[in-house]
Protein backbone atom coordinates (compact mmCIF):
# COMPACT_ATOMS: atom_id res chain seq x y z
CA UNK A 1 0.00 0.00 0.00
CA UNK A 2 1.35 3.60 -0.88
CA UNK A 3 0.94 5.85 1.79
CA UNK A 4 -0.77 9.14 0.84
CA UNK A 5 2.27 12.23 1.64
CA UNK A 6 -0.03 14.74 2.93
CA UNK A 7 -3.42 14.80 4.83
CA UNK A 8 -5.98 17.42 3.37
CA UNK A 9 -9.32 18.78 4.83
CA UNK A 10 -11.96 16.94 2.16
CA UNK A 11 -15.24 18.86 3.82
CA UNK A 12 -15.98 21.75 6.23
CA UNK A 13 -19.70 22.10 8.81
CA UNK A 14 -20.57 24.85 11.68
CA UNK A 15 -23.08 24.80 14.01
CA UNK A 16 -23.73 27.54 16.58
CA UNK A 17 -26.92 27.99 19.29
CA UNK A 18 -29.75 30.28 18.17
CA UNK A 19 -29.48 31.71 21.33
CA UNK A 20 -27.74 34.80 21.33
CA UNK A 21 -26.31 36.33 24.46
CA UNK A 22 -25.53 40.24 23.52
CA UNK A 23 -23.12 42.59 25.58
CA UNK A 24 -26.08 44.82 26.63
CA UNK A 25 -27.58 41.46 28.14
CA UNK A 26 -24.24 40.96 29.99
CA UNK A 27 -24.67 44.35 31.38
CA UNK A 28 -27.77 43.45 33.09
CA UNK A 29 -25.74 41.11 34.94
CA UNK A 30 -23.10 41.97 35.94
CA UNK A 31 -21.21 45.54 36.02
CA UNK A 32 -20.04 45.98 32.13
CA UNK A 33 -21.24 47.72 29.44
CA UNK A 34 -20.72 47.08 25.69
CA UNK A 35 -18.38 50.12 25.12
CA UNK A 36 -15.77 48.29 27.47
CA UNK A 37 -16.29 45.03 25.94
CA UNK A 38 -16.06 45.50 22.35
CA UNK A 39 -13.05 48.05 22.52
CA UNK A 40 -11.26 44.93 25.04
CA UNK A 41 -11.93 42.16 23.32
CA UNK A 42 -14.01 42.91 19.78
CA UNK A 43 -16.63 40.91 20.95
CA UNK A 44 -20.60 41.69 20.31
CA UNK A 45 -22.12 38.59 21.19
CA UNK A 46 -22.03 34.94 21.86
CA UNK A 47 -24.48 32.33 21.07
CA UNK A 48 -25.47 30.23 23.86
CA UNK A 49 -26.79 26.91 24.52
CA UNK A 50 -30.49 26.26 26.12
CA UNK A 51 -30.87 24.59 29.04
CA UNK A 52 -32.69 21.51 27.05
CA UNK A 53 -29.93 21.51 24.01
CA UNK A 54 -27.06 19.40 24.38
CA UNK A 55 -23.55 19.30 23.15
CA UNK A 56 -23.77 15.95 21.67
CA UNK A 57 -26.74 17.42 18.92
CA UNK A 58 -24.93 20.50 18.02
CA UNK A 59 -22.06 18.48 17.77
CA UNK A 60 -23.43 15.93 15.69
CA UNK A 61 -25.14 18.74 13.70
CA UNK A 62 -21.63 20.32 12.53
CA UNK A 63 -20.10 16.76 11.87
CA UNK A 64 -23.22 15.73 9.55
CA UNK A 65 -22.44 19.12 7.23
CA UNK A 66 -18.75 18.29 7.27
CA UNK A 67 -19.80 14.79 5.82
CA UNK A 68 -22.19 15.84 3.24
CA UNK A 69 -19.60 18.60 2.17
CA UNK A 70 -17.42 16.36 2.05
CA UNK A 71 -18.84 14.36 -0.36
CA UNK A 72 -18.51 11.30 1.75
CA UNK A 73 -21.18 9.56 3.81
CA UNK A 74 -21.31 8.89 7.65
CA UNK A 75 -20.52 5.55 6.73
CA UNK A 76 -17.05 6.65 5.02
CA UNK A 77 -15.77 7.68 8.47
CA UNK A 78 -13.86 5.77 10.31
CA UNK A 79 -12.94 7.60 13.52
CA UNK A 80 -14.34 10.35 15.06
CA UNK A 81 -12.27 12.67 17.90
CA UNK A 82 -14.01 15.51 19.72
CA UNK A 83 -12.01 18.45 20.83
CA UNK A 84 -13.75 20.01 23.67
CA UNK A 85 -12.41 21.09 27.21
CA UNK A 86 -16.10 21.87 28.15
CA UNK A 87 -18.07 18.23 27.89
CA UNK A 88 -21.83 17.70 29.35
CA UNK A 89 -19.72 14.50 31.59
CA UNK A 90 -16.88 13.59 32.01
CA UNK A 91 -17.57 9.91 30.76
CA UNK A 92 -18.71 9.29 28.73
CA UNK A 93 -16.55 11.27 26.63
CA UNK A 94 -18.56 13.64 24.24
CA UNK A 95 -16.99 11.51 21.44
CA UNK A 96 -19.01 8.82 22.65
CA UNK A 97 -22.19 10.88 23.27
CA UNK A 98 -21.70 12.34 19.58
CA UNK A 99 -20.86 8.70 18.03
CA UNK A 100 -24.60 7.82 19.53
CA UNK A 101 -26.09 10.63 18.04
CA UNK A 102 -24.31 10.41 14.49
CA UNK A 103 -25.50 6.33 13.75
CA UNK A 104 -21.48 5.42 13.14
CA UNK A 105 -21.66 1.93 14.58
CA UNK A 106 -18.58 1.05 16.49
CA UNK A 107 -16.43 3.21 14.77
CA UNK A 108 -14.05 4.33 17.27
CA UNK A 109 -14.35 7.77 19.30
CA UNK A 110 -12.50 9.75 21.88
CA UNK A 111 -12.10 13.40 23.14
CA UNK A 112 -9.05 15.47 23.22
CA UNK A 113 -8.85 17.86 25.48
CA UNK A 114 -6.09 20.87 24.74
CA UNK A 115 -8.68 23.91 25.92
CA UNK A 116 -8.77 26.74 22.84
CA UNK A 117 -5.92 24.77 21.27
CA UNK A 118 -8.24 21.12 21.24
CA UNK A 119 -8.45 21.62 17.26
CA UNK A 120 -4.94 22.17 16.20
CA UNK A 121 -4.22 18.81 18.53
CA UNK A 122 -6.64 17.05 16.97
CA UNK A 123 -6.01 18.29 13.68
CA UNK A 124 -2.25 17.15 14.56
CA UNK A 125 -3.69 12.96 15.54
CA UNK A 126 -5.83 12.67 12.06
CA UNK A 127 -3.02 13.90 9.80
CA UNK A 128 -0.74 11.47 11.47
CA UNK A 129 -3.58 8.77 11.50
CA UNK A 130 -3.69 9.29 7.47
CA UNK A 131 -0.45 9.51 6.73
CA UNK A 132 0.44 6.18 8.37
CA UNK A 133 -2.75 4.43 7.05
CA UNK A 134 -4.35 3.61 10.17
CA UNK A 135 -7.63 5.31 9.03
CA UNK A 136 -8.45 7.03 5.51
CA UNK A 137 -11.15 9.42 7.06
CA UNK A 138 -11.01 11.06 10.02
CA UNK A 139 -13.51 13.43 11.38
CA UNK A 140 -12.35 16.06 13.52
CA UNK A 141 -15.05 18.59 15.49
CA UNK A 142 -13.97 21.43 17.83
CA UNK A 143 -16.96 21.82 20.32
CA UNK A 144 -17.68 23.81 23.53
CA UNK A 145 -20.49 23.90 25.51
CA UNK A 146 -18.90 26.48 27.60
CA UNK A 147 -21.43 28.46 28.93
CA UNK A 148 -22.46 25.43 31.41
CA UNK A 149 -19.03 26.47 33.02
CA UNK A 150 -19.07 30.24 33.34
CA UNK A 151 -19.49 32.29 36.14
CA UNK A 152 -22.70 34.84 35.04
CA UNK A 153 -20.94 36.93 38.13
CA UNK A 154 -17.96 37.18 37.00
CA UNK A 155 -17.18 40.12 34.51
CA UNK A 156 -14.26 39.37 33.64
CA UNK A 157 -14.59 35.93 31.84
CA UNK A 158 -18.39 36.24 31.34
CA UNK A 159 -17.84 38.55 28.75
CA UNK A 160 -15.65 36.48 26.81
CA UNK A 161 -16.91 32.79 26.21
CA UNK A 162 -19.69 31.18 23.74
CA UNK A 163 -20.79 28.07 22.48
CA UNK A 164 -20.56 26.32 19.25
CA UNK A 165 -19.18 23.18 16.91
CA UNK A 166 -16.84 23.14 13.71
CA UNK A 167 -16.08 20.16 11.93
CA UNK A 168 -13.71 19.06 9.32
CA UNK A 169 -13.44 15.99 7.70
CA UNK A 170 -9.32 15.31 7.01
CA UNK A 171 -8.94 12.20 3.86
CA UNK A 172 -5.71 11.48 2.09
CA UNK A 173 -4.68 14.35 -0.53
CA UNK A 174 -4.69 12.27 -3.11
CA UNK A 175 -6.01 14.31 -6.03
CA UNK A 176 -1.99 14.47 -6.93
CA UNK A 177 -2.07 18.23 -6.44
CA UNK A 178 -0.13 20.02 -3.60
CA UNK A 179 -2.94 21.05 -1.87
CA UNK A 180 -3.34 19.93 2.03
CA UNK A 181 -1.66 20.03 5.52
CA UNK A 182 1.71 21.39 5.03
CA UNK A 183 3.39 21.77 8.74
CA UNK A 184 1.90 21.51 12.22
CA UNK A 185 3.51 22.33 15.39
CA UNK A 186 2.21 22.15 18.79
CA UNK A 187 3.10 23.04 22.31
CA UNK A 188 2.15 22.92 25.86
CA UNK A 189 3.92 25.39 28.57
CA UNK A 190 3.25 23.94 32.19
CA UNK A 191 4.28 27.03 33.89
CA UNK A 192 0.63 28.49 32.56
CA UNK A 193 -1.25 25.70 34.13
CA UNK A 194 -3.17 27.92 36.92
CA UNK A 195 -3.73 30.78 34.38
CA UNK A 196 -7.37 28.57 33.09
CA UNK A 197 -8.88 26.51 34.59
CA UNK A 198 -12.36 24.63 35.63
CA UNK A 199 -12.04 24.97 39.52
CA UNK A 200 -14.45 22.51 41.13
CA UNK A 201 -14.86 20.09 38.51
CA UNK A 202 -13.79 17.26 40.12
CA UNK A 203 -14.46 18.16 43.98
CA UNK A 204 -12.00 15.65 46.39
CA UNK A 205 -10.14 14.70 43.57
CA UNK A 206 -6.82 16.36 43.68
CA UNK A 207 -8.67 19.74 44.52
CA UNK A 208 -9.23 20.26 48.20
CA UNK A 209 -12.07 22.96 46.86
CA UNK A 210 -12.89 25.70 49.25
CA UNK A 211 -16.03 25.87 46.79
CA UNK A 212 -17.41 22.33 47.73
CA UNK A 213 -20.88 23.65 46.93
CA UNK A 214 -20.72 25.70 43.68
CA UNK A 215 -21.06 24.17 40.55
CA UNK A 216 -17.35 24.06 38.37
CA UNK A 217 -16.77 27.68 36.68
CA UNK A 218 -13.64 28.92 34.43
CA UNK A 219 -11.27 30.98 36.80
CA UNK A 220 -8.79 32.49 34.63
CA UNK A 221 -5.80 35.85 35.13
CA UNK A 222 -6.72 37.72 31.78
CA UNK A 223 -4.13 39.68 31.88
CA UNK A 224 -1.04 37.04 32.53
CA UNK A 225 -3.00 34.87 29.18
CA UNK A 226 -2.84 37.90 27.23
CA UNK A 227 0.83 38.12 27.76
CA UNK A 228 1.56 34.63 27.11
CA UNK A 229 -0.56 34.62 23.78
CA UNK A 230 0.46 37.01 21.98
CA UNK A 231 4.09 35.81 22.55
CA UNK A 232 3.10 31.90 22.26
CA UNK A 233 1.39 33.08 19.12
CA UNK A 234 4.44 34.97 17.46
CA UNK A 235 6.72 32.01 18.24
CA UNK A 236 4.73 28.85 16.94
CA UNK A 237 3.93 31.15 14.02
CA UNK A 238 7.65 31.68 13.26
CA UNK A 239 8.59 27.96 14.04
CA UNK A 240 5.72 26.28 11.67
CA UNK A 241 6.68 28.60 9.23
CA UNK A 242 10.38 27.35 9.44
CA UNK A 243 9.22 23.94 9.59
CA UNK A 244 7.93 24.00 6.59
CA UNK A 245 10.51 26.04 4.95
CA UNK A 246 8.47 28.45 4.20
CA UNK A 247 8.17 32.60 4.99
CA UNK A 248 5.67 35.24 6.40
CA UNK A 249 5.45 37.18 2.91
CA UNK A 250 4.17 33.48 1.72
CA UNK A 251 1.18 33.41 4.03
CA UNK A 252 -2.62 34.18 2.28
CA UNK A 253 -5.11 34.27 5.06
CA UNK A 254 -4.84 33.86 9.14
CA UNK A 255 -7.32 32.06 10.50
CA UNK A 256 -6.56 32.33 14.30
CA UNK A 257 -8.23 31.14 17.23
CA UNK A 258 -11.12 34.29 18.27
CA UNK A 259 -9.85 34.75 21.83
CA UNK A 260 -9.00 38.15 21.81
CA UNK A 261 -9.68 41.11 18.73
CA UNK A 262 -5.89 42.31 20.30
CA UNK A 263 -4.30 39.40 20.17
CA UNK A 264 -5.72 38.84 16.92
CA UNK A 265 -3.84 42.29 15.61
CA UNK A 266 -1.00 41.28 16.94
CA UNK A 267 -0.62 38.02 15.76
CA UNK A 268 -1.34 39.41 12.20
CA UNK A 269 1.21 42.26 12.42
CA UNK A 270 3.86 39.89 13.79
CA UNK A 271 3.36 38.34 10.08
CA UNK A 272 2.98 41.66 8.16
CA UNK A 273 -0.39 41.02 7.04
CA UNK A 274 -3.11 43.68 6.34
CA UNK A 275 -6.36 43.32 7.59
CA UNK A 276 -8.10 42.09 4.57
CA UNK A 277 -6.08 38.67 5.25
CA UNK A 278 -7.25 37.88 8.44
CA UNK A 279 -10.12 36.28 9.39
CA UNK A 280 -11.83 37.17 11.78
CA UNK A 281 -15.56 36.58 13.01
CA UNK A 282 -15.35 37.23 17.52
CA UNK A 283 -17.58 40.13 16.89
CA UNK A 284 -20.64 37.71 16.27
CA UNK A 285 -19.73 34.50 18.60
CA UNK A 286 -16.93 35.58 21.34
CA UNK A 287 -14.25 32.66 22.34
CA UNK A 288 -15.62 29.74 21.49
CA UNK A 289 -12.36 27.65 22.39
CA UNK A 290 -11.96 24.29 20.98
CA UNK A 291 -14.62 25.30 18.09
CA UNK A 292 -13.37 28.52 16.96
CA UNK A 293 -10.69 27.94 14.48
CA UNK A 294 -12.98 25.04 12.56
CA UNK A 295 -15.64 27.92 12.80
CA UNK A 296 -13.86 30.33 11.30
CA UNK A 297 -12.03 28.08 9.10
CA UNK A 298 -15.57 27.08 7.82
CA UNK A 299 -16.68 30.38 7.19
CA UNK A 300 -13.61 31.92 5.43
CA UNK A 301 -14.10 28.58 3.23
CA UNK A 302 -17.90 29.15 2.50
CA UNK A 303 -17.56 33.33 1.83
CA UNK A 304 -14.90 32.09 -0.88
CA UNK A 305 -12.47 34.12 1.16
CA UNK A 306 -10.04 31.01 1.26
CA UNK A 307 -9.36 30.37 -2.19
CA UNK A 308 -7.91 27.28 -3.85
CA UNK A 309 -4.32 27.78 -4.23
CA UNK A 310 -3.52 29.69 -1.13
CA UNK A 311 -1.55 29.58 2.08
CA UNK A 312 -3.31 29.37 5.31
CA UNK A 313 -2.15 29.71 8.71
CA UNK A 314 -4.29 28.21 11.70
CA UNK A 315 -2.99 29.41 14.96
CA UNK A 316 -4.43 28.73 18.59
CA UNK A 317 -3.90 28.82 22.14
CA UNK A 318 -5.31 28.41 25.14
CA UNK A 319 -5.46 26.76 28.95
CA UNK A 320 -2.93 24.53 29.49
CA UNK A 321 -0.76 26.55 28.51
CA UNK A 322 -1.29 25.16 25.35
CA UNK A 323 -0.42 26.50 21.41
CA UNK A 324 -0.01 25.06 17.94
CA UNK A 325 0.32 26.56 14.29
CA UNK A 326 -1.35 24.67 11.06
CA UNK A 327 -0.23 25.68 7.49
CA UNK A 328 -2.47 24.22 4.51
CA UNK A 329 -2.52 24.64 0.93
CA UNK A 330 -5.97 24.98 0.47
C1 LIG B 1 -10.07 39.68 30.05
C2 LIG B 1 -9.53 40.94 29.41
C3 LIG B 1 -10.47 41.44 28.34
C4 LIG B 1 -9.43 42.01 30.48
O1 LIG B 1 -8.88 43.19 29.90
P1 LIG B 1 -7.69 43.94 30.64
O2 LIG B 1 -7.38 45.12 29.83
O3 LIG B 1 -6.57 42.95 30.87
O4 LIG B 1 -8.37 44.37 31.97
P2 LIG B 1 -7.91 44.09 33.47
O5 LIG B 1 -8.24 42.68 33.87
O6 LIG B 1 -6.49 44.55 33.66
O7 LIG B 1 -8.86 45.06 34.22
C5 LIG B 1 -8.82 46.48 34.02
C6 LIG B 1 -9.99 47.09 34.77
O8 LIG B 1 -11.22 46.76 34.10
C7 LIG B 1 -12.12 46.14 35.01
N1 LIG B 1 -12.91 45.14 34.30
C8 LIG B 1 -12.64 43.82 34.12
N2 LIG B 1 -13.63 43.25 33.41
C9 LIG B 1 -14.50 44.23 33.12
C10 LIG B 1 -15.72 44.27 32.40
N3 LIG B 1 -16.23 43.17 31.83
N4 LIG B 1 -16.37 45.44 32.29
C11 LIG B 1 -15.89 46.55 32.84
N5 LIG B 1 -14.73 46.58 33.55
C12 LIG B 1 -14.05 45.44 33.69
C13 LIG B 1 -11.23 45.51 36.05
O9 LIG B 1 -11.92 45.30 37.27
C14 LIG B 1 -10.14 46.55 36.18
O10 LIG B 1 -10.62 47.59 36.96
P3 LIG B 1 -9.67 48.32 38.03
O11 LIG B 1 -8.57 48.92 37.20
O12 LIG B 1 -10.57 49.32 38.67
O13 LIG B 1 -9.17 47.25 38.94
C15 LIG B 1 -8.13 40.71 28.80
O14 LIG B 1 -7.20 40.53 29.84
C16 LIG B 1 -8.07 39.53 27.90
O15 LIG B 1 -8.77 39.45 26.91
N6 LIG B 1 -7.16 38.59 28.20
C17 LIG B 1 -7.01 37.39 27.40
C18 LIG B 1 -8.11 36.44 27.78
C19 LIG B 1 -8.22 35.32 26.81
O16 LIG B 1 -7.96 35.48 25.64
N7 LIG B 1 -8.60 34.17 27.34
C20 LIG B 1 -8.82 33.01 26.58
C21 LIG B 1 -7.54 32.44 26.07
S1 LIG B 1 -7.88 31.09 25.06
Amino acid sequence: MTLPTRSRILGLGATVPEQKLTNDDLAKMVDTNDEWIVTRTGIRERRIMREDEKLSVMTADACRKAVANSGLTIDDIDVLIVCTYTPERLCPSAACETQGELGMGTKPAFDINAACSGFMYGLQVADSMVRAGVYRHVLVVGAEAQSRYVDYTDRGTCILFGDGAGAVVVGPSDDGTETGVLSILLGADARGNELITIRNACPGLGEKSPYKDTPPYIAMNGREVYKFAVRAVGEVLDNVLAQAGLTRDEVDLLIPHQANIRIIEAAAERLGLEKDRVVVNIERYGNTAAASIPLTLEEAATTGRLKSGMLAALVGFGGGFTYGACLIRW
